[in-house]
């Protein structure tokens, strides 16, 4: 069994490489990369790399030939047509290489009155594939806990969190957690052979009162919570490059739109997620 993952440099790409490979041999994996020079290591740790580009189909079936199992990591493309574009070109050359299936990396920001930016990117994903004749599951990540731990020493200066989503509740997911999930739905056929449709969360969601108290006790520094208005926070990011976008995504959240909590994680892996508290602890370092 031959398996693909693209975007195997990323963020998250790097840790499903790893979780993958405690379950396959390098040999059976190919990885997929957008910046070759990106991927020396991986090359010097043998696996077989291949140059991939998601705007030109022709190095993507180049790359698929001979891959059963794709786990599809999409670009950081904040545009939806850009996006689908990528996608669509990913499933020309699936079916010009006969690659049966599919695991597909999501997010859940995918309800029909979503405001994300992103959001009809992540709703046309499972109806796109339904259409199709390809196996596959969609693993949906909820945010990444992740980013919040090189956020901490702003929030420390700010003395208080300050996302703009009012008394609602957001879940989240380490890129840890994921990357297991993520290899282990691949390699387990019983876990994709139907079209499913997976939601990664912690065993629980987080006020921002909490997430904030969790921060005091991890940092050892008060953070409080003070919301700023979804305009102030577009503006405080925009030189950032994503202020707007990302306070898209806030407004949804801040409709009950982004606080869902499955038992996914639990499923896929027989174990339990890692909670925030923990995963703060482990990963601060003052
Ligand atoms: N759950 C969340 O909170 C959350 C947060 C942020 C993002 N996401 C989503 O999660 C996904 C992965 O996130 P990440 O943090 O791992 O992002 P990342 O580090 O930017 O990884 C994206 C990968 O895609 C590759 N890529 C970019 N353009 C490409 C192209 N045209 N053709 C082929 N590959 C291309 C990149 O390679 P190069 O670096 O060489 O271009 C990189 O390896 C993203 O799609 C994003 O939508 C989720």
């Amino acid at each position: 069994m031959k398996y693909m993952i693209t975007g195997a440099t990323g963020h998250l790409g790097q840790k499903v490489v790893a979780e993958l490979n405690k379950l396959v041999p390098s040999r059976d994996i190919r990885l997929g990369v957008h910046t070759p020079k990106k991927a020396a290591n991986l090359v010097a740790a043998g696996f077989d790399v291949a140059a991939i580009d998601y705007a030109d189909t022709e190095t993507l079936i180049q790359a698929f030939a001979g891959v059963d199992v794709l786990i599809y990591i999409p670009s950081l493309t904040y545009e939806v047509q850009g996006r689908i574009n990528e996608f669509e070109n990913t499933l020309t050359a699936m079916e010009k290489d006969r690659v049966k299936t599919i695991v597909d990396v999501s997010f859940f920001a995918d309800q029909y009155n979503n405001p994300f930016q992103m959001a009809g990117y992540y709703a046309y994903l499972p109806a796109r594939l339904a259409s199709s004749h390809f196996q596959y599951a969609v693993v949906k990540n909820s945010l990444y806990a992740d980013p919040l731990v090189p956020y901490l020493p702003e929030l420390i200066e700010r003395h208080n969190v300050i996302y703009p989503i009012g008394d609602q509740q957001m879940s989240f997911i380490s890129r840890q957690d994921s990357a297991e999930a993520i290899a282990k739905v691949a390699v387990k056929e019983y876990l994709r052979d139907h079209g499913q449709n997976y939601l990664l969360t912690m065993k629980q969601n987080y006020s921002m009162d909490e997430l904030a108290q969790i921060m005091s006790q991890v940092t050892g520094k008060k953070i409080g919570y003070v919301p700023v208005s979804l305009q102030e926070f577009a503006d405080i990011y925009r030189s950032e490059g994503d202020g707007d976008e990302l306070a898209s995504m806030y407004k949804a959240a801040a409709m009950g739109l982004m606080n869902d909590v499955t038992d996914d994680f639990q499923h896929i892996t027989g174990h339990e997620p890692q909670g925030m508290r923990d995963f703060l602890k482990e990963n601060y370092h003052a």
